[in-house]
């Protein structure tokens, strides 16, 4: 049996990218029998400008859209990365295994620290050991795979060496881990910039669809989404970002091939109709699961309080066999 775990960052909204790419692996994960731990990773959004009332908003909002995508509660285990302090703990052991030039290569934070430079906001030491506490959370739990996104295979295989390298020194404690990619629309891109991926955190841009928008909203941006000078429809995604873009969202709605499916159109607005079509049938079920549940709120926290009492119980001692490993003594 393999233990699969997943983060999602509580900073903006969350968006087709992210269920697409990442939250529908998710729930197709936890119909193997495998383990599966999925994570709000709250700390994680308090390494750059945040504002408190959004952060514990945007929490319980994902975590709520979590359920509502399919998860759950009886064949995953669903928490709050803040409620278990083993995270914090592991992540100090695992600065002490780190190097500072390890961290300062990794293109994420490269990228985010020049924009919050550029902002004027001055960059939280946080964002830099960021990768670490994201280490740790993975490593606490033994944990065998973890389905990401590709901008965070940097960040896994960071995971990777800083395992083996503390295995090394101090003796076998953690599992080496693997990150794994969905085929098709691992990076879902924004319908305005194809070139860049449709991010949560930026604001809410016109070419950013969100899992909560209401069907109109959805239409608006699929039909206003840039396509290419040139006519015709078809797939080259380094050419023809913005139609292929289209065609890999309606493969990833539909289950068809990017590709095959560019031959059934002659012109970009009968393919703009028909993704936003399967984009709005696919993320209906979850709007309507999203409403029941956001109106439940004792029933959210429930499932939370539960996940983080079992998360706990795996992650404790194996942070406690790290905190031995590496000298420390035993109180
Ligand atoms: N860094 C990930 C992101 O930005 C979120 C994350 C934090 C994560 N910890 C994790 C993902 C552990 C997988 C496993 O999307």
């Amino acid at each position: 049996m393999t233990r699969i775990f997943s983060g999602v960052k509580p900073t903006g909204h969350l968006t087709l990218g992210n269920y697409l790419g990442a939250v529908r692996q998710w729930v197709a994960a936890e119909q193997e029998p495998d383990e599966a731990l999925f994570c709000v990773v709250d700390l994680h959004a308090l390494t750059v400008e945040h504002d408190p009332a959004r952060v514990r908003r945007l929490s319980r909002q994902a975590a709520t859209l979590l359920l509502a995508a399919g998860l759950t509660p009886e064949k995953c285990t669903l928490f709050v990365q803040s409620h278990v302090d083993e995270h914090a703990r592991l992540s100090y052991l695992l600065e002490c295994t780190a190097s500072d030039g390890e961290l300062r290569r990794m293109v994420q934070y490269k990228e985010k620290a020049a924009k919050a430079q550029g902002s004027g906001e001055g960059v939280r030491l946080s964002l830099l050991t960021y990768p670490v506490l994201m280490a740790a959370d993975i490593l606490a739990y033994r944990t065998g795979e973890v389905p990401v996104g590709e901008d965070q295979r940097q960040h896994v295989e960071l995971t990777r060496d800083l395992a083996v390298r503390f295995n090394q020194r101090y003796g076998y404690t953690f599992t080496v881990p693997k990150a794994t990619h969905p085929v098709v629309a691992a990076r879902v891109m924004d319908l305005q910039d194809p070139r860049s991926k449709m991010g949560k955190s930026g604001d809410a841009g016109p070419g950013v669809v969100f899992i909560l928008d209401e069907p109109e909203a959805v239409r608006k941006k699929v039909m206003r989404a840039v396509t290419d000078s040139d006519g015709g429809v078809v797939y080259e995604p380094a050419a023809r970002p913005g139609v292929a873009n289209l065609l890999d969202i309606l493969a990833a709605c539909t289950g068809g091939e990017p590709a095959a499916l560019a031959d059934g159109y002659t012109g970009y607005g009968a393919l703009k109709r028909d993704v936003a079509d399967a984009v709005v049938e696919l993320l209906r079920p979850v709007r309507v699961r999203h409403a029941e549940l956001a109106a439940d709120p004792g029933t959210v926290e429930a499932v939370l309080r539960a996940g983080a009492g079992r998360a706990r119980a795996i992650a404790r001692p194996v942070v406690d066999s790290a905190y031995r490993a590496i000298g420390l003594l035993e109180p």
